[in-house]
């Protein structure tokens, strides 16, 4: 059977990793979280105070780049493969609202950019991967075989979200959890570098009213076909 790249992206929150991580499963394919590499570098620039809440010394970060190596690991136990800041292991720290609260900062960078989406491109060569992210279809991989466009109303992401933070233990608020996905909405979809729009041959998904089996069978569905295609 023929090896695809499946390319999904759309809104933050929206579900695109859990059904990433579905597919990769069930196909044996790679999956990899871009979001966590842009959440990574947004991490080392809190760790090394040049971000803040007033502040973003944004010459400084380009000129560390270089120091900044990003890797994942796959975990057994979890089922997918965990982000790694040189050598550390920072899944846990990179899903705070502190870090939602800057990424899109540091993802409009596009020397960030650039040195990611050229890590990204090298670990999908070989296809048989599945990427999510905001530029996937349009930049990253512009000839995947096969590109989904997630969406869902702002207040359904934000109760997600809401709920996994909570589950984690995390104290916060709905309000700024919904403030938060509404910023980076804005900031995601208007910045000069790679926006996030939807690939003219993106497939959209609104998942609102969808549970996760009917997203996981229609989206196997569409996999399915598009490798028979390709056949
Ligand atoms: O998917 P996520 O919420 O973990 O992504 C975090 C941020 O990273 C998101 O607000 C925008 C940015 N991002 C991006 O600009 N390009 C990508 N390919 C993935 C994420």
């Amino acid at each position: 059977m023929s090896k695809i790249t499946i390319a999904i992206d759309g809104y933050s929150s929206t579900g695109k990793s859990t059904v990433a991580k579905q597919l990769a499963k069930q196909l044996g394919y790679v999956y990899v979280d871009t979001g966590a590499m842009y959440r990574a570098v947004t991490y080392y620039a809190m760790q090394n105070g040049l971000i803040s809440e007033t502040d973003f010394n944004k010459e400084a970060l380009i000129y560390q780049l270089n120091k900044i190596n990003i890797s994942f690991e796959f975990n057994d136990g979890l089922g997918f493969a965990e982000v790694y800041l040189n050598n550390e292991n920072i899944e846990k720290q990179i899903r705070t609202l502190e870090v939602s609260g800057f990424v899109s900062q540091v993802a409009a960078v596009s020397e960030v950019r650039q040195k990611l989406v050229e890590q990204q491109q090298q670990m999908g060569e070989a296809r048989g991967v599945v990427m999510d992210g905001r530029d996937i279809g349009t930049v990253v991989f512009p000839k995947a075989e096969l590109k989904l466009f997630m969406t869902a109303s702002a207040e359904t992401r934000a109760e997600r979200r809401y709920n996994e933070l909570i589950e984690r233990g995390d104290q916060v608020v709905y309000n700024d959890v919904l403030k938060n996905v509404l910023e980076r909405d804005y900031l995601d979809t208007h910045r000069k570098d790679s926006p996030l729009i939807k690939a003219e041959d993106a497939i959209e998904i609104d998942n609102s009213k969808l549970s996760l089996d009917e997203q996981f069978n229609k989206v196997l569905q569409l996999v399915k076909m598009t490798i028979e295609d390709c056949e």
